[in-house]
């Protein structure tokens, strides 16, 4: 067996020795019943300790990539799991692979926590854009009051969900507070919808490429996941009426303003048609519109729940983007007879979300500065972005991506000589990281792809970012020639 760790790197040993065998095993170098080296010879061989090569076999046996013998020894398995390379087209149902899932977000996290990289990863807002001063002033408006600090209400505080209403008005929305349910951000919104309206096993649809988090938390509740391509006007309506007559799916999610990752917004045509076919196929459609407030130029598109899809749409947005992630506040907004199956699973989570900060939200929102607030964060935003996009152009023309009108990401599409994993630890070596493509499907891609999320970087440090990406991508590249011409050289002449 062939393995290179790379010990310098933030992915635990286990996981590298995991993934390598794993591509060994699907690129047929590991033929199926082939034997493996032993724990203790592996160890040896690698220098790695027993257990971690043992941790990297049991990853491995979970997948159904390898399978143990008693008193034989490890095999890889005889009848291999399918892992189909390419989804689109093929709209077969798919438990998604939580372990792939999982790695590309724990590295997205750990990012984050490198102090000499300069992180595209993560879709971050400003920090230094947070309102400190309007959020001390609410915060210490409510400090005094007692029932702040009791046990609340599990649908959320009243105060927050009449400050809920009228912001949502803005939204096009018109809800009443009692249709309300406040959560632990958008994904306590996601977790709460499918614990409460999707069966463990079934079939819910996706669009592809889509949101990580939502990716993982279907793959923990064991529902299998069918993606919807997508073009430039938004889901492919055709792909959708396909699934549905294939596997009868009770939710689609779906991000339709400012899309995570491409920053894509629907058309208004392809909404009518999203609806009509949701009505249809009897197909709820959870709207996740986290980044609806945050347009770049003029009012943002209006949502679907806003756009006759009172009784079909489940609508989940959040402060995290638009204000502050570490508030944790978020909202769903449901069809009254949806909402009680919604509040049990929140109860059951955990009961409710924190009165004092409720009221200090609702507080902050009463008095009118988020207003302003999504005022000036706009044009910062256009800002960054606007240098990402110049960056890029000067950079990375081997490239081609997005053009988001709002949000805090777009999307890159990398060259189809570039393998993405490759490409990732070649930018992390050259201080620079970005969410890997592969985050974004439920299942392995060929083509490459980065996400790259500018909220959190001032203009010269995207410029500087991007340099490190072209660095990197030459570097890749320049190695690869190196390759070939090494080969070459080593023909006979004849
Ligand atoms: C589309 C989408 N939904 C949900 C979330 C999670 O948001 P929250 O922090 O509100 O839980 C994110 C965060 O990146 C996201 O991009």
């Amino acid at each position: 067996v062939k393995i290179e760790l790379r010990r310098e790197s933030d992915v635990p040993l286990y996981r590298q020795v995991a993934v390598q065998i794993r591509d060994l095993i699907r690129q047929g170098a590991l033929a199926p019943a082939m034997r493996l080296p032993t724990v203790r010879a592996l160890a040896t061989e690698l220098g790695l300790s027993r257990l971690t090569v043992h941790s990297a076999y049991a990853e491995l046996h979970s997948q159904g990539l390898i399978e143990g013998i008693v008193g034989r020894g490890t095999f890889v398995s005889a009848q291999l799991p399918r892992t189909p390379i390419d989804t689109h087209g093929a709209h077969e149902p798919q438990a998604p692979a939580p372990w792939l899932v999982r790695g590309v977000l724990a590295e997205l996290a750990e990012l984050a926590q490198r102090r000499e990289l300069i992180s595209f990863a993560q879709a971050i807002p400003a920090p230094e854009s947070y309102p400190l001063r309007e959020f001390r002033r609410a915060l210490s408006n409510v400090l005094d009051d007692r029932t702040a600090y009791g046990y609340g209400a599990i649908q959320g505080d009243l105060a927050l969900r009449a400050e809920m209403s009228r912001l949502l008005l803005e939204r096009g929305i018109v809800t009443a507070p009692e249709n309300i349910l406040i959560t632990s951000g958008a994904q306590q919104g996601i977790a709460v919808t499918l614990a409460a309206l999707a069966h463990p096993g079934e079939v819910v649809l996706v669009e592809e490429p889509t949101y990580p988090g939502f990716i993982e938390l279907a793959a923990q509740r064991g529902q299998r996941l069918v993606g919807i391509p997508r073009d430039a006007d938004g889901l492919s309506v055709d792909a959708i009426v396909a699934a549905c007559k294939a596997h009868r799916p009770r939710l689609l999610y779906t991000v339709p303003t400012f899309h995570n990752p491409t920053g894509a917004v629907i058309a208004p045509a392809r909404q009518a048609a999203l609806l009509k076919v949701a009505a249809e196929h009897d197909l709820l459609l959870v709207e996740d519109d986290i980044y609806g407030f945050q347009t770049f130029d003029g009012p943002p598109p209006l949502p679907l729940r806003a756009t006759g899809g009172e009784e079909r749409v489940i609508y989940i947005t959040s402060f995290s983007k638009a204000l502050m992630p570490g508030l944790r506040l978020g909202a769903v907004v449901a069809a009254p007879h949806l909402l009680p199956d919604l509040a049990g699973e929140k109860h059951d989570l955990d009961l409710h979300c924190s009165p004092l900060l409720q009221r200090a939200l609702a507080n902050y929102l009463r008095h009118g500065a988020f207003a302003s607030h999504l005022q000036s964060t706009r044009e910062l935003y256009r800002t960054r972005r606007d240098a990402l996009l110049a960056a890029l152009e000067c950079y990375l023309p081997e490239c081609t991506w997005t053009v988001p009108a709002g949000g805090l990401s777009l999307w890159v599409t990398l060259p189809e000589s570039l393998v993405e994993r490759e490409y990732y630890f070649e930018a992390l070596d050259h201080g620079v990281g970005f969410a890997r493509g592969q985050a974004f499907f439920p299942q392995p891609q060929s083509l490459g792809h980065m996400r790259l999320s500018f909220g959190g970087l001032s203009p010269q440090q995207i410029e500087e970012g991007v340099r490190r990406l072209a660095g990197a991508l030459n570097a890749l590249q320049h190695r690869r020639l190196e390759a070939v011409r090494v080969t070459r050289d080593r023909l006979p002449l004849v």
